[in-house]
C-alpha cells in the first residue's frame, strides 16, 4: 500500500495511474511521429516501392545518411506500434522483415482522394500547434474570442485571407475530407437531396460536395458561397457557380441550404444568425425547404467509440473558431430559437452525422 494526497491507494493503482499521465504527456509524440513520417513522405516511398520494404531500402529511397537507419528503425517501431505500418516477413531464411502499409497510412498517400496528408499538416502546422501553449493564458484574459487570437492576434479567418500558405493548405484539406463526405451523401443519401431544383453550399470551400452534388443530379442548380480569398479562381460548371459572399450577410434563395462543418466553427449567438439567414433563404415566396447540415451530434450514439475524437474536435473549435461541437440538445435549442420546426439526424458519416432541418 502507498499513501497518495487522497488517501491510502494500492501500489497496482498507483503504478496505473503513473502510466495514465506519462501516456497523456506522451500523446504528442504519437502526432508528431506522424508529421515526420507524411513529410518524409514514408507511405508513398513504400507504395512505389510495391512490395515490403526493408530497412536498409528504406534508409536508401529516403537518401538519409546509413548512421540515421537506427533512429529511423525506432520512427517506423513506434508508427507500427500504432498501427500505421506492419512488419511483413519477407524471407525466412535470412528472416528479413519489410515494412508494408495500413488502412491508416493509406489514407496518409499523396495521390490517394481521401488522403487526410493535407489535414495533417494544417492541424501540425506551429500556427495551429502554438495557441495551444496560450490556453491557460486565454482563459484568463476577458476580450481574445480564441486562445488562436490570443496567439497570432488575429482570427483564423482573418489568418487565412492573408497568408496564401495557410489558405491554401486548409482548403486543400477541407476538400480532402469532403470526397468521402460527398461520396456518402450522394449515394447512401441520395433521397435527401431528390426532387431540389437549387441548392446553396455555404461555406462550401473550393466546391468539393457541390461538384458531387451537381454531377449526381444534373438537374440541380448549385451556389458554393464562400469568402472572396477561397473562390477566388474557382471554376463553375453547366449547374454550379461560385459566389463571394459573407453567409452573415446575405444568402441566396434556394430549395436547400447545405453546410458542412460550418456551424460547429461558431459560438451559438453566430449560428443563430447563420441559421436564421438560412431559413429566410429556404422559406422565400412561401418555398418550404430545408436546411442540410453534415456536424458531430456528440455521443447521440451511446457507446460510440468515437466520443474521445469528438471531444478532440470540441477543443479544436474552442482553441481556433470560438465554436462548439454540440450534443443533440444543444443543437434543437439552436434550431428551435432560430424558428424551425422540425429536425431529422441520420447518423450516417461516422463522427459526424448528416442532419436535415425544416422551417
Ligand atoms: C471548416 S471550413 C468547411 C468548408 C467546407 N464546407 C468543407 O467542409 O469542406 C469553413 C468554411 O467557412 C468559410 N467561411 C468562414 N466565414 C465565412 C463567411 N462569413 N461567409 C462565408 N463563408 C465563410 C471558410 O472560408 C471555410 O471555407
Amino acid at each position: 500500500m502507498a499513501l497518495s494526497g487522497n488517501g491510502i491507494q494500492s501500489t497496482q493503482e498507483l503504478l496505473d495511474a503513473q502510466s495514465h499521465v506519462w501516456n497523456h504527456l506522451f500523446n504528442f509524440i504519437n502526432s508528431m511521429s506522424l508529421k515526420c513520417v507524411i513529410q518524409l513522405g514514408i507511405p508513398d516511398i513504400i507504395l512505389k516501392h510495391g512490395k515490403p520494404m526493408t530497412l536498409s531500402e528504406l534508409t536508401h529511397s529516403l537518401h538519409l545518411n546509413d548512421a540515421k537507419s537506427p533512429s529511423l528503425e525506432r520512427l517506423m517501431r513506434i508508427m507500427i506500434h500504432s498501427k500505421f505500418f506492419i512488419n511483413v516477413k519477407i524471407s525466412q531464411v535470412e528472416e528479413t522483415d519489410g515494412y508494408w502499409l495500413t488502412p491508416a497510412s493509406h489514407l496518409l498517400l499523396r495521390d490517394e482522394p481521401s488522403s487526410m496528408r493535407p489535414f495533417a499538416l494544417v492541424l501540425l502546422d506551429p500556427i495551429l500547434i502554438d495557441p495551444w501553449h496560450h490556453v491557460s493564458k486565454w482563459f484568463k484574459s476577458d476580450h481574445d474570442l480564441t486562445p488562436f487570437l490570443t496567439t497570432h492576434g488575429r482570427t483564423f479567418w482573418e489568418y487565412a485571407a492573408q497568408d496564401p500558405r495557410l489558405n491554401c493548405f486548409f482548403n486543400e484539406a477541407m476538400a480532402c475530407d469532403t470526397v468521402l463526405v460527398a461520396s456518402v451523401i450522394t449515394g447512401d443519401c441520395r433521397n435527401v437531396f431528390e426532387g431540389l431544383k437549387s441548392m446553396v453550399d455555404v461555406g462550401g470551400g473550393t466546391g468539393t460536395v457541390a461538384k458531387a452534388v451537381a454531377d449526381a443530379f444534373t438537374g440541380l442548380n448549385c451556389v458554393v458561397l464562400d469568402l472572396p480569398h477561397v473562390v477566388a479562381g474557382c471554376e463553375g460548371t453547366e449547374n454550379l457557380v461560385f459566389v463571394a459572399g459573407d453567409m452573415f450577410e446575405y444568402i441566396p434563395s434556394a430549395d436547400a441550404v447545405f453546410m458542412k462543418w460550418i456551424l460547429h466553427d461558431w459560438p451559438d449567438e453566430k449560428c443563430l444568425k447563420i441559421l436564421e439567414k438560412c431559413k429566410q433563404a429556404v422559406s422565400d415566396k412561401d418555398k418550404k425547404g430545408k436546411v442540410i447540415i453534415v456536424d458531430i451530434v456528440v455521443d447521440f450514439q451511446k457507446e460510440h467509440k468515437a466520443i474521445e475524437t469528438q471531444l478532440f474536435f470540441d477543443m479544436l473549435m474552442m482553441n481556433v473558431a470560438s465554436g462548439r461541437e454540440r450534443t443533440e440538445k444543444d443543437w434543437a435549442e439552436l434550431f428551435f430559437a432560430a424558428g424551425f420546426t422540425s429536425y431529422k439526424i441520420t447518423p450516417v458519416l461516422g463522427l459526424r452525422s448528416l442532419i436535415e432541418l425544416f422551417p
